[in-house]
């Protein structure tokens, strides 16, 4: 009785109400974080071409955009900052300011929106110079420990500001340990951290580096961020975090990286986040914009595969269109 034609699987997936009985249901809008982009001044409201429904905001406009955005459910935002290129330095000292972009939007949204989870991107590329993620030692290479003691001090001053969640995406070795000790050594000791923990150099970040203007200005970030040629060396970078007192643990992008995602999962109690990347956004619209897909089912099984994978958290540009993509059922 174990096999055809007693057993027959399209028993189990004949009509639209047997299978929605077996499957997975979409996430809620609660596991889902909207990656915002932050400028100085007011009313701004620029478009970033290669991230259609994406804009560069200032604080006034970003709390009207969240809007409907928190009205839909949404779980948190993800905050980056953008400085015009006078005022970026060779250690992006612009990043701790009290009164930089991010600090001010932080205090901003959590006056409009005092529920709404705010986690902050913690790095130095959109303020340096070079455009690199750390200070430059003399030989050229990112200075590791000169960049933990700047990323401690960003991440302090977010914390300050009422930023939830810190997220270091430098990856420095020891960066976690030293965002943690000095948070904690701030009396910060509620601000949860959620490492970038396997953070891969690829190469689909184009998007979010011109929304950002954030590109080196020479070299690429290969010394830094994981190969994805080696798995254990990248789940080692995850790994590593945790026991440096991460609380939430992330893979990036998380398309091309199910494996790892799956990995993680199996190696961790942590909550586990996937950032699904500018370019795995632009690629499905550019796809759906040449008539070669439907842009709704390819956002909902893309989408799917990560929860398949075993992702708690999604950090999505998808996230601000929640109802359209995943509000009605199938
Ligand atoms: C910078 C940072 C990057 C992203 C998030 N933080 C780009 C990079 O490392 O160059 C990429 C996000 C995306 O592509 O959506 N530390
Ligand atoms: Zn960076």
């Amino acid at each position: 009785m174990s096999t055809f034609p007693d057993v027959r699987l399209r028993r189990l997936r004949r009509t639209p109400s047997i299978r929605r009985l077996f499957d997975t249901p979409m996430p809620g809008p609660q596991k889902f974080i909207w990656p915002v982009f932050v400028v100085e001044g007011t009313n701004q409201r620029q478009a970033i071409e290669s991230m259609p429904n994406q804009y560069r905001l200032s604080v006034d406009t970003l709390i009207a955009e969240l809007k409907p955005v928190v009205e839909s459910g949404i779980g948190g935002i993800l905050i980056f900052g953008l400085v015009e290129d006078a005022l970026k330095d060779e250690s992006g000292s612009r990043a701790h300011d009290e009164n930089g972009v991010v600090q001010n939007a932080v205090r901003a949204v959590r006056k409009a929106y005092p529920d709404l989870v705010i986690f902050t991107d913690v790095c130095l590329c959109a303020y340096t110079s070079h455009g690199h993620c750390g200070p430059l030692a003399a030989g050229g290479d990112v200075d590791n420990d000169a960049a933990n003691d700047l990323l401690a001090k960003v991440a302090v001053s977010h914390a300050a500001a009422g930023a939830d969640c810190v997220a270091p995406s430098a990856m420095m070795d020891g960066q976690v340990q030293a965002i943690r000790a000095a948070l904690t050594a701030a009396g910060l000791d509620e601000t949860l951290l959620m490492s970038y923990s396997t953070k891969f150099a690829s190469a689909m970040y184009g998007p979010f580096r011109e929304a950002e203007q954030s590109s080196p200005q020479s070299g690429d970030r290969c010394g830094y961020q994981a190969s994805y040629a080696d798995l254990r060396q990248a789940l080692r970078e995850s790994d590593m975090d945790e026991d440096e007192g991460a609380d939430i643990l992330m893979a990036k992008p998380s398309l091309f990286y199910l494996d790892v995602i799956a990995s993680l999962r199996d190696g961790t109690d942590l909550p586990l986040a996937v950032y699904n990347v500018s370019g795995e956004y632009a690629m499905l619209i550019a796809t759906a914009e040449r008539g070669w897909g439907d842009l709704r089912g390819m956002v909902r099984e893309s989408t799917m595969a990560l929860v398949r994978a075993g992702t708690d958290l999604i950090i999505s540009y998808w996230a601000n269109q929640y109802d359209e993509f995943f509000g009605q059922s199938d």
